[in-house]
């Protein structure tokens, strides 16, 4: 934080010259928010900052490859691999959090912030995958269903719903108090 806030001060400073100092200015402050966040995605994910992919099933499918959720998030807290599901996801799941869902569901922030990303592998009985289900909250997304991009891919790369998914949204739905959540409480009362 500090190099980073000190940086944002010298580059302001230099700015801001015959200018009234670096009070008010939005440089300044969009520049510490900044650093922040990288602070924040280094601490977690140990891997410096990662930009946020765009709302297309490919790009936060690459996303995923990327930056390689098996080996760098966590599982949802208190469920292994493989543990049992319901309908209509499949018999076995494993659900991952990146940095900023896991931050906000064991801090119990009552919803997820933008940028959150849920990964969850849905298995066949016999644990082979059968489909990868993902919700990443998007700023500004879909403002009527809590700013949810949906993606559903089938094991054989098969985009099977990208987007605001009707369907997903219809079921989670259900869930609105808890921010469209099912497999467990963030704490804001909804579940
Ligand atoms: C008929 C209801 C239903 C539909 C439709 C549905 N889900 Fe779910 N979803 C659930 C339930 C129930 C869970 C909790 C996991 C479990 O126990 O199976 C869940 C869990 C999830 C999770 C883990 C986070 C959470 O909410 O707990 C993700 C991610 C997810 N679903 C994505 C999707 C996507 C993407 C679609 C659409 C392609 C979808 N779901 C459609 C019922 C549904």
């Amino acid at each position: 934080m500090l190099p980073r806030t000190l940086l944002g001060f010298c580059l302001c400073a230099g700015l801001a010259v015959g200018a009234w100092g670096c009070q008010p200015q939005e440089g300044g402050e969009a520049m510490e928010e900044e650093g922040e966040e990288m602070m924040e995605e280094e601490g977690g994910e140990m891997m410096g900052q990662v930009e946020m992919p765009d709302t297309t099933g490919a790009a936060l499918w690459s996303h995923l490859e990327s930056v390689d959720y098996r080996a760098n998030w966590e599982l949802w807290p208190g469920k292994g691999e493989l543990y049992q599901g319901q309908e209509p996801h499949g018999a076995l799941l494993t659900t991952y959090l990146n940095s900023e869902a896991h931050e906000a569901l064991t801090g119990m922030a009552g919803s997820m912030p933008a940028g959150a990303i849920i990964v969850k592998e849905n298995y066949m009985p016999d644990s082979t995958l059968a489909a990868t289900t993902v919700m990443y909250k998007v700023d500004g997304y879909d403002p009527d269903n809590n700013n949810w991009f949906w993606l559903k891919r089938l094991a054989d790369g098969t985009i099977e719903v990208e987007g605001r998914g009707t369907g997903c949204i219809s079921c989670h739905s259900a869930q609105a108090d808890n921010d469209y959540i099912y497999t467990g409480s963030l704490g804001g009362g909804g579940m």
